[in-house]
């Protein structure tokens, strides 16, 4: 029986790690933090590869002070190139970009297929970091998306609605997890077992009340019925570690609590530990800077956004 490892590439086939940002709302700046990120990163000396994977509405670029691509995801997809690496677009300020669609109509909704050879060449990137920006839900595209990363990272703001959305984000991530367990991509795909994969679906799309969809209850079921899998399922469950970041923060003591919360919540329900990587102040500058497309962190190093990101930087070269 193989070992529960992490759907990474990067831990395969090379050196570089790879970095999903999501979170299912939009406007709570997670591509302002992936583009700020990855400057601060490249001038810490990283090589850095920033992808925008927001296909239905991709604006990264403009955040990189990119206004116009000249190549992007598409023609990767479509190939009118054939490797993922002449699609990279320089920038001024570090990372290398790899531009998203160009708004095509059902441009977020790319076939299993189009997803699988898009999963595949992220894998080869050659840098120390690649970068994701998800786009605002939680679509199967979006979740593989980011459950392929080494490191995944939810974003939330302090509003309720984007704390609820956080959470949604992590759970259902969670529940792709689970579900695929069996799939043609996993290590345990030779060793699929109809009674395990009838008891996580059990667990997951039927809302019974006794157990609240508890994942507790999914590993006593397993305890008794299957031990071996309880093991397994306890070990993807000690993998899977979110990373989240409180956005736009405007007082401190409000982030602090909103976290204690999703904690909780998340321990008690789904049995995930997250991981606290700091939060984002709200700073007006912010807005002007993105009008202006410079990034932040090159136009105010010395601010507090700058200062609180190299923070979450540092602390993410430690994990
Ligand atoms: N820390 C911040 N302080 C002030 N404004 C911010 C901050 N972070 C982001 N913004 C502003 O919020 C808006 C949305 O940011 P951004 O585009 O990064 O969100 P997003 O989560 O990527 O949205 P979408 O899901 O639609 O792609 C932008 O105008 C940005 O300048
Ligand atoms: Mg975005």
């Amino acid at each position: 029986m193989p070992q529960e490892k992490p759907d990474t590439p990067a831990s395969i086939s090379g050196p570089g790690k790879i970095i999903a940002v999501g979170g299912a709302k939009g406007g709570i700046g997670k591509s302002l933090f992936v583009a700020n990120l990855g400057v601060l990163l490249s001038q810490m000396g990283k090589r850095i590869v920033l992808v925008d994977l927001d296909l239905g509405g991709s604006n990264l670029h403009l955040y990189m002070g990119v206004w116009s691509l000249t190549s992007r995801i598409d023609d990767f997809l479509d190939k009118n190139v054939e490797n993922i690496h002449d699609i990279l677009t320089p920038t001024k300020y570090g990372p290398l970009l790899i531009g998203g669609g160009g708004g095509k109509l059902g441009a977020a909704n790319i076939h299993y297929s189009r997803k699988q050879k898009l999963l595949k060449a992220i894998k080869t990137i050659d840098a120390d970091y690649v970068i994701l920006d998800l786009g605002g839900d939680t679509t199967y595209n979006i979740l593989d998306f980011y459950l392929s990363a080494d490191q995944g990272f939810v974003l939330t703001t302090c509003d309720p609605a984007s704390y609820l959305d956080a959470y949604g984000f992590i759970k259902t991530s969670l529940y792709r997890k689970l579900t695929r367990l069996f799939s043609p991509e996993s290590s345990y795909y030779n060793h699929r077992d109809g009674l395990v994969d009838q008891l996580i679906k059990d667990h997951i799309f039927t809302n019974t009340a006794d157990n609240g969809n508890r994942i507790d209850a999914l590993l006593d079921a397993l305890v008794q019925e299957k031990p071996v899998y309880h093991g397994i399922i306890k070990g993807l469950l000690d993998n899977f570690r979110p990373g989240v970041v409180v956005t736009m923060v405007e007082k401190e003591d409000q982030a602090v609590d909103l976290i204690t919360r999703l904690r909780k919540v998340s321990g008690k329900i789904l049995s995930v530990e997250l991981n606290h990587f700091g939060c984002v102040p709200f700073e007006k500058s912010i807005q002007q800077s993105a009008k202006e497309l410079v990034p932040s962190v090159a136009k105010a190093p010395d601010g507090t956004f700058a200062k609180a990101l190299r923070r979450i930087a540092l602390k993410m070269e430690m994990a």
